[in-house]
């Protein structure tokens, strides 16, 4: 039986639950939100499409008590409402932070001994946070991190070369926010290294990274939140933690050379982040790399 659990749904944690529904990739699905209404109303929601689906589902609406034995729980809980355009997604801290320690101490309590995944902003703290209150092994807390913003270069890319998307091989690594950064020297597009497209293609590398950067506030700006593309990067690590796929991934996941949670690659399996691996950076990208990991422990006392 593949049992998840979603705390928060809200725009992301529902789209969460409607792709693991529609894809089949649980037996057994809880959703776990404050709001009773929009909880029962979502769990009906998703009873009523039952008959219509290719695979059986049990959703049900549930609370802590219920993901004691859930293989998998994704955290989507988070105040978007908070974020100004053009902000940060520190601004959710502050608010977060008491949710998280609840549910956090809540999966404690119930001895839930799976994976979390979080989602919930400013994702790099939040899940420190989380791995905190929990107290789980670091390797079975991990956040969607630079996933998202990785996915992101790779639409940038793909459509300044006219390829799909899935040809281009790199990362976006660091912070999910403002300093992150494209490490170019990871970047390929056909089995070719980006710098070599660079003059064919007329290519800007640095308004490329930076479309990537502010992609999510280039959604946000237009409909004031992000669900669809950050729900499928959680559910995509998902799928590769039940599947025990020990697939690469970038994930926010503890990283001890900077002593918290930030995004570099990992290899994802079962027990989560089952593998952690150096990344042959330049000396420019592992610098980048040390900022962004100041830049988080910065901002989290700053908003603190
Ligand atoms: C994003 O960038 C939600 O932070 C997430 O879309």
């Amino acid at each position: 039986m593949r049992k998840i659990g979603i705390v928060g749904i809200g725009h992301v944690g529902s789209t969460v639950a409607h792709i693991i529904i529609a894809q089949g990739l649980a037996d057994e699905l809880i959703l776990v939100d404050k709001n009773t209404a929009k909880l029962a109303a979502d769990e009906l929601d998703f009873r009523d499409a039952a008959s219509l689906l290719r695979n059986h589902v049990t959703v049900y609406a549930g609370t802590a008590n219920d993901l004691a034995d859930a293989d998998l729980v994704i955290s989507a809980l988070g105040h978007i409402d908070l974020i100004k355009p053009g902000g940060d997604r520190f601004t959710e801290l502050k608010a977060n932070t008491p949710e998280v320690q609840q549910v956090g101490n809540d999966l404690k309590k119930v001895g839930f001994n799976g994976v979390l995944i979080v989602i919930s902003n400013p994702v790099d703290v939040i899940t420190g946070m989380y791995q905190k209150f929990t107290g789980l092994p670091t390797n079975q807390v991990f956040g969607t991190g630079t996933y998202l913003d990785t996915a992101r270069l790779k639409r940038v890319l793909g459509e300044a070369l006219d390829v799909d998307p899935r040809s281009v091989k790199g990362y976006m690594l660091g912070e999910h926010g403002d300093s992150q950064f494209a490490a170019w020297s990871t970047v390929q597009i056909l089995g070719q290294d980006i710098q070599t497209l660079v003059s064919r293609y007329n290519l800007d590398l640095d308004k490329i990274a930076n479309d990537a950067r502010v992609g999510g506030f280039t959604v946000f700006n237009g409909k004031k939140y992000t669900n669809f593309a950050i729900a499928h990067a959680a559910v995509s690590l998902a799928q590769l933690v039940l599947s025990d796929a020990r697939s690469e991934a970038i994930v926010s996941h503890y990283d001890d050379k900077f002593k918290s949670y930030i995004s570099t690659p990992a290899i994802i399996g079962r027990g989560g982040v089952v593998q952690t691996f150096n990344l042959p950076l330049t000396s420019d990208e592992e610098t980048a790399l040390q900022h962004s990991a100041d830049a988080i422990s910065e901002k989290t006392i700053d908003y603190l």
